[in-house]
C-alpha cells in the first residue's frame, strides 16, 4: 500500500499539484486580436481551496485570460473544461452558470447606494403589504445581509451607510459578498483587488481572499504586487507575452527568482517540470 506522502514527487522537487481533480482546466487556450497575439497557447489547472496568482509584465495577457474564463471574450482557439468537462461560454452569464464569477476593478457597486442595496441591486426583494401592493422588502434584504457577511466571515460595514462612505477594504468585501449572493460559485477572479488599497486596508483584503478559499472557494487573483502574492497565493502562475510560463508551488520559488522569470519567461530548470507545455 503507498501512503498519501509517499505519492510521486511528495516531499521532492517533482511534488505533485493540488490534490484532488481541477476544478477548471485550460489548454491551448488562444486569442488573436487581428495579427497580434494576445494569449498563445495557454494551459493551467486550477483547483478548488487554492489561491492561484496570476502574474506577468504589462501587456503580458493577463486580462486577455481572465475575459476568455469569465465568458466576456471569445478565445480564437483551445479548450475550457469546467470538472472535466468541455464548457463555452458566450458571456459572462455562462461563466456565472458554470460556477465563475469575476469581480471586477471597478467592482461594479453605485457609489449613492447602501450596502444592502448593492446588494441587492437589480434583484430586490419584495413583499406584498396587505397581500396586495407589492413594495420592497427593507427587512428582508438587511437580515440576508447581515447574514450573508456573517456566513462569508467577512467584516462587517455599516448597511446604512452609502457605499461612497466605505474604505476601499470594505468596498471590496461588498463587492465580493454582492458576488456570492444565492449563487453557486466555485471560482472567484479578483483582477488587482488591492491596486488601490493602503496597507492596513490590503491586509484586510488579502485576510479576507485567505477564508474565502478556507470557506471551499478556489480564488483566482492578478496582481503586480509581489509581497501581496507571496503573503496570500498557494500557487504562482507566469505569463510572458501571451505565453503560459508554468505554474509554481509559492513555496519553491524565491522573490527575486520570480522576478527573473517574470522578466526572462523561462523557470529555473529545478522547477523545468512546472511548466505549462508539461500539462497534457
Ligand atoms: N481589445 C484588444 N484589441 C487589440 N489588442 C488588445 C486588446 N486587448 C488587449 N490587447 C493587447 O493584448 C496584449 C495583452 O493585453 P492584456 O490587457 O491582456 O495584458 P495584461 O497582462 O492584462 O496587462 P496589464 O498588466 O497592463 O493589465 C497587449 O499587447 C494588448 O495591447
Ligand atoms: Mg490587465
Amino acid at each position: 500500500m503507498i501512503a498519501a506522502d509517499t505519492r510521486i514527487g511528495a516531499g521532492t522537487t517533482a511534488a505533485a499539484p493540488p490534490a484532488g481533480a481541477p476544478f477548471l482546466s485550460i489548454r491551448g487556450l488562444t486569442k488573436r486580436y487581428g495579427g497580434h497575439v494576445a494569449n498563445d497557447s495557454i494551459n493551467l489547472d486550477v483547483y478548488p481551496n487554492e489561491v492561484l496568482a496570476l502574474v506577468g509584465d504589462n501587456g503580458a495577457g493577463k486580462s486577455t485570460f481572465i475575459k476568455m474564463i469569465s465568458g466576456v471574450h471569445r478565445p480564437t482557439s483551445g479548450r475550457i473544461r469546467i470538472d472535466g468537462k468541455d464548457v463555452e461560454m458566450h458571456s459572462p452569464n455562462d461563466a456565472r452558470d458554470a460556477g465563475i464569477e469575476t469581480l471586477h476593478q471597478n467592482l461594479s457597486l453605485v457609489d449613492v447606494f447602501t450596502v444592502q442595496e448593492n446588494i441587492f441591486m437589480g434583484r430586490e426583494l419584495q413583499r406584498k403589504i396587505g397581500g396586495l401592493v407589492p413594495s420592497l422588502d427593507h427587512a428582508e434584504m438587511r437580515r440576508r445581509t447581515e447574514d450573508l457577511f456573517e456566513e462569508l466571515g467577512l467584516p462587517k460595514p455599516d448597511m446604512n451607510r452609502t457605499v461612497r462612505a466605505l474604505s476601499g477594504g470594505q468596498r471590496q468585501a461588498v463587492g465580493i459578498a454582492r458576488l456570492l449572493l444565492d449563487s453557486n460559485v466555485r471560482l472567484l477572479i479578483m483582477d488587482e483587488p488591492m491596486a488601490a488599497l493602503g496597507v492596513e486596508e490590503s491586509r484586510l483584503v488579502l485576510e479576507l481572499i485567505q477564508r474565502l478559499k478556507a470557506k471551499g472557494f478556489a480564488v483566482l487573483i492578478i496582481s503586480h504586487n509581489l509581497d501581496h502574492v507571496f503573503q496570500v497565493a498557494d500557487r504562482i502562475a507566469i505569463l510572458k507575452t501571451g505565453r503560459m510560463v508554468g505554474a509554481v508551488e509559492r513555496d519553491e520559488v524565491e522573490h527575486d527568482a520570480l522576478v527573473h522569470t517574470i522578466v526572462g519567461g523561462r523557470l529555473p530548470d529545478h522547477l523545468a517540470h512546472r511548466r505549462a507545455e508539461n500539462l497534457t
